[in-house]
């Protein structure tokens, strides 16, 4: 079924779990994250990325995910990820997204707070929640280190500055940077947890965390224990399905194209099922 982003995320925060947000990039993606879903009784939430568009096309995916929803049996909310521009979020929105993020999170920070607020008035017309992200996550291609010990602070989310954003803008829940990248890490990154109890203690919201694959387990339950409440995951699930071809494609002869739609299918399926049982949302739905 369709539900709304801040209910599966509220129920989330409230209960000290964390929600899987699947990037779904083809069929294969969706049917093999709603079938982990279904098989653990788990919400889920199933999202595109602005820079995803090229290969998957939005007005393309957003029939295909908002169908696989409201078939589903348990609750799934429809996400835009990483919105770029007050349009997109419009687009989005009109093509039945419930939920939206608009990531300001390199413009100047009065900037952020500014577009983030319109987004907000918009979305919340349209009975859309809202996604803001504060701090700068990066990807890895960008830092030569993961480390975030060695990290610039400036890049982490600012712990007072998340308490101005959320009341000025009214978002319902803030993508925080805590040594986060997205993308494959060199290294098993050792996330800022002591930052992000600061944010929890200082907000009473959901935090989201991007940047999941590759993230360690311990960090993850960390997490999920210190207030966030929908983890982002793209890059395991896509390694994942390609790890899964290519093996098929070098111990196969016959290359069979339904053989590698399954296989597609079952890999995203193993992402998902691994990354919500670590998240604790198993049950939940
Ligand atoms: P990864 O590709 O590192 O899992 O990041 C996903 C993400 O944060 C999408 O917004």
């Amino acid at each position: 079924m369709l539900i709304s982003y801040k209910t599966i995320l509220d129920n989330a925060f409230k209960d000290g779990y964390a929600v899987g947000a699947f990037n779904c990039l083809s069929l294969e993606n969706v049917i093999g994250v709603i079938k982990a879903a279904e098989k653990l009784n788990s919400p889920v939430i199933l999202q595109l990325a602005e820079v995803q568009f090229p290969y998957s096309p939005m007005e393309l995916m957003a029939p295909i995910f908002l169908e696989a929803a409201k078939r589903s049996k348990v609750p799934v909310a429809v996400h835009l990820d990483h919105g770029q521009s007050f349009e997109t979020c419009a687009r989005a929105i009109s093509l039945g997204f419930n939920s939206v993020m608009f990531d300001g999170a390199s413009l100047p920070y009065e900037d952020n707070i500014a577009i983030t607020s319109q987004v907000v008035k918009m979305a919340k017309a349209a009975d859309v929640d809202v996604e803001a992200e504060l701090g700068k996550v990066g990807d890895t291609t960008e830092v030569l280190t993961n480390k975030p010990n060695e990290m610039n602070d400036d890049i982490f989310t600012n712990v007072e500055q998340s308490a101005d954003f959320i009341e000025k803008t009214g978002i319902d829940a803030l993508a925080i940077a805590i040594g986060n990248l997205h993308g494959n890490y060199i290294a098993t990154p050792k996330l800022n947890i002591k930052r992000l109890a600061e944010i929890r203690e200082k907000n009473n919201l959901p935090l989201v965390l991007h940047g999941g694959s590759g993230t360690s387990e311990e960090d993850f339950k960390s997490c999920v224990h210190n207030g966030i409440a929908k983890i982002n995951v793209a890059t395991a699930m896509q390694m994942a399905v390609a790890k899964k071809i290519k093996d098929y494609v070098n111990n196969n002869e016959k290359n069979n194209y339904i053989d590698m739609k399954w296989l597609m299918i079952e890999a995203s399926e193993e992402t998902a099922e691994y990354h919500i049982r670590l998240f604790e949302s198993q049950g939940k739905a």
